[in-house]
């Protein structure tokens, strides 16, 4: 379907350095762990080493006598903690519902139990470590083969999937698996919390300032307006961060028992128990075609282990209903509980561990079809969205796939497995599908043209990294005129308009609308302004004829250097800025009932496989990404990339291990948990279709990010198999798996 080509200005789609890029390279950016206060005290939880049983005893004696310590807080001197009422609108989300010390039941290894506070970090720690605590220690479940508690509860659904699967001719009946997986983004979870008698000040590290705090406020038993929460720099999240974990309310809780400002930094090695993780997911896919390719049906059935008391769902089942054409299809999901600490939303959930099963088993079944991967999913695309009958706002998902196979050379692969050599390697070209959700979160903004000739914005988001501070600068350079160099962007802080998570790849979509309409409302403010000034050349004159032109205010009917500059309009009308707020609604919750709004996008991955020394290297990738509109290329193309290195991580690296006794996570550093890093980094060439979708807001941005991850993991999986015959379902994909004869591992 055609929508209307915007022209707009040429700030959009620019590949603007971060503006915030000075600040960090200096070292003048300040991380929630860089604040310092004067009376500070350092705070170090004290782990559970069980993961299962009670806590019997706890004797501090000996570390509150230790220098420098403060206090051992515990159940019993703690203060009251509540938990958060369940809401499932964001405006007051966690995953781990239970507030730290609720009981002495422990659920997991890792779990807090108390709390060591010290005038030093080297005495807290001292202390923490001479907490002595007692359990009856009871067996834990940690295990990997996942039973479901219940039946699977049935999603999507049309067709009847059992009749034609069981009559088609050709078919395939896999299990996929991916491991657990951590956040590691190099800024550890912290917080700074002041209490100073009825209000809190918290420095946290969010992807959401205004969930955390109505999120904390319920936790600490105080209005809302009693909470301020700060974020104003963050070394990543992938989501690890979305949600307030436990740590945040120990230290709110510390400072109000103590009187002091408290600083609590996580350690790694307790990054991997207490802020949740990516879990385990186990799918089994049922796919089934007529012999020309045609799909005809698709059963994905999967569960993923959550924590004892949280019913945390990691939705594989997220992309599973739209992407392709076929008549009968069901997605079923269940939870297995394990002793672990609560998973969460890491990088692309659902769609990334689902992706990598759905896409695995469109190659195998191409492979069964003897058809080639890209004209198998060329075959199989769907008129409109086949889950609700909804047309696709904008979807070039084929030309994703054409584009990209063109760019990689794909017409040169030759199918037969291990035939494509180069000396020593074994050339692997393998290919997958990716797509991901394209909605918006609710936004508040305020911009305002101010007398000393700047433009300020603000916005209780917060950027992540990814380049928020910069799109709004855009956004706002584009709606007023206003260079960048003199726009100033303040997020993070919940005293701001309240503003959207970092979060669903949602920010830039959502903050669009509400800054646009900002930009505009103080547009107007500015125009009525210079016709109420006596000593205006506008004075008298209709708001409504005005307008501003780079920066002028001018009459319509005149050329725009004929106007005044806009400090100058307010300079003489004595007015220190014209203000104007924007909001938007969000559609994330409450999704559009005229259109389907999705990105999607293809990756070609080429692997070199040495069998005589065991060497898997990925060599070169393709990525085409139909994302809507790209606001920033620069940041967008960092953001894809990012995403493609942690797809050969989640492929070739990622997996946190449990020991099978204690439920500790034994690879719990950064050391033994392995991720891709500079020297993996392949050949990567990333494309954007840039199509506007302007049902998503007015410069048609669908924001990108996640989508670069969803799909890496099945390609890559692919171009082993085309490299080495040996298809691995269980990631992450390890040598030793190659190096066994077979055709499966
Ligand atoms: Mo992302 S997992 O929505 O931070």
């Amino acid at each position: 379907m055609a929508l209307p080509e915007v022209a707009l200005p040429s700030i959009i789609g620019a590949a603007v350095p971060r503006i915030d890029g000075p600040l960090k390279v200096s070292g003048n950016a300040m991380y929630t762990a860089d604040f310092h206060f004067p009376g500070m005290v350092y705070a170090i939880p004290v782990c559970s080493t069980v993961a299962k049983g009670k806590l019997t005893r706890l004797d501090a004696s000996d570390a509150e006598k230790m220098p420098g310590v403060v206090a051992i807080l515990r159940r019993e001197n703690i203060g009251k903690l509540y938990r958060s009422a369940r809401d499932l609108t964001f405006t007051a989300y966690l995953d781990e519902r239970r507030p730290p010390f609720e009981d002495d039941v422990i659920y997991y290894n890792g779990q807090y139990v108390a709390l060591a506070v010290a005038e030093t970090f080297e005495q807290a720690q001292a202390a923490a470590a001479a907490v002595r605590v007692f359990y009856s220690e009871e067996k834990p479940d940690v295990g990997d083969d996942l039973e479901p508690e219940g039946k699977l509860k049935a999603g999507n659904t049309r067709g009847d999937t059992e009749t034609a699967f069981a009559k088609a001719p050709v078919k395939i009946d896999e299990t996929y698996v991916t491991p657990v997986e951590t956040h590691n983004p190099i800024e550890l979870h912290a917080s700074v919390s002041i209490w100073d008698g009825s209000k809190f000040t918290l420095y946290e590290t969010t992807q959401g300032v205004v969930n955390h705090r109505a999120v904390l406020a319920q936790v600490l038993g105080v209005p809302t307006e009693n909470v301020q929460v700060i974020s104003r720099f963050l070394g990543s999240g992938f989501g690890g961060k979305l949600f307030p974990w436990p740590h945040s309310a120990l230290a709110a809780a510390a400072s109000r028992q103590l009187n002091r400002p408290v600083k609590l930094v996580l350690s790694r090695n307790m990054m991997f128990s207490n802020v949740g993780h990516r879990p385990l997911t186990q799918q089994r896919v049922r796919l089934a075609a007529t012999p020309d390719g045609k799909l005809v049906s698709l059963q994905h059935d999967y569960v993923n282990h959550t924590s004892i008391l949280d019913n945390y769902q990691e939705h594989c089942g997220e992309a599973t209903p739209y992407l392709y054409s076929v008549p009968n299809l069901g997605v079923a999901s269940g939870l297995a509980r394990r002793n672990v600490g609560t998973p969460t939303s890491m990088r692309g959930p659902g769609a990334v561990p689902g992706l990598f099963a759905t896409e695995s088993a469109m190659d195998e079944l191409a492979i069964k079809l003897n058809m080639d991967p890209v004209e198998f999913r060329l075959l199989n695309e769907p008129e409109k969205d086949e889950s609700n009958g909804l047309p696709f706002s904008s979807r070039h998902f084929q030309e994703c796939l054409r584009v990209g196979a063109d760019k990689f050379g794909w017409s040169k692969r030759n199918p037969k497995v291990s035939s494509m050599r180069e000396g020593d390697l074994i050339l692997g070209w393998g290919m997958a599908a990716c797509s991901w959700i394209a909605e918006r979160l609710s936004c508040e903004a305020n911009v305002e043209l101010r007398s000393d000739g700047t433009v300020r914005v603000a916005c209780a988001t917060q950027d992540i990294g990814t380049g928020t501070y910069t799109i709004l600068a855009q956004i706002v350079s584009a709606r007023t005129g206003v260079p960048l160099d003199r726009i100033s962007v303040v997020l993070g802080d919940t005293s701001l308009p309240p503003g959207p998570l970092s979060g669903g790849s949602m920010a830039t979509a959502s903050v669009i609308p509400a800054v646009c309409a900002a930009s505009d409302q103080a547009i107007s403010t500015l125009l009525y302004t210079a016709t109420q000034a006596t000593n205006s050349p506008f004075s008298g004159k209709i708001f409504k004829d005005l307008a501003v032109t780079n920066g002028r205010v001018h009459e319509k009917s005149s050329p725009p250097d004929n106007g005044i500059p806009y400090e100058t309009v307010l300079k003489n009308a004595n007015v220190s800025e014209a203000s104007g707020n924007g909001k938007s609604e969000g559609t994330f919750l409450k999704r559009s009932d005229k259109y389907s709004t999705h990105s999607f996008g293809a990756h070609f991955v080429e692997v070199t496989w040495d069998p005589g020394i065991a060497r898997l290297r990925v060599r070169r990738i393709v990525t085409v990404i139909d994302g809507g509109r790209i606001i920033n290329q620069r940041s967008a193309r960092n953001q894809i990339e990012g995403s493609i290195m942690m797809g050969i991580g989640m492929a070739l690296l990622e997996e946190t291990h449990y020991e099978p006794r204690t439920g500790h996570p034994v690879n719990n550093n950064l050391a033994d948990y392995c991720m891709s890093v500079n020297a993996d980094t392949p050949e990567i060439d990333v494309t954007f279709l840039d199509y506007p979708d302007l049902v998503v807001n007015e410069y048609g941005a669908r924001g990108v990010g996640e989508i670069g991850l969803a799909g890496v993991a099945a390609a890559i999986a692919s171009a082993v198999y085309h490299s080495s015959g040996v298809r691995i379902r269980r990631l992450p994909v390890k040598i030793e798996n190659l190096l066994a004869p077979g055709p499966t591992a």
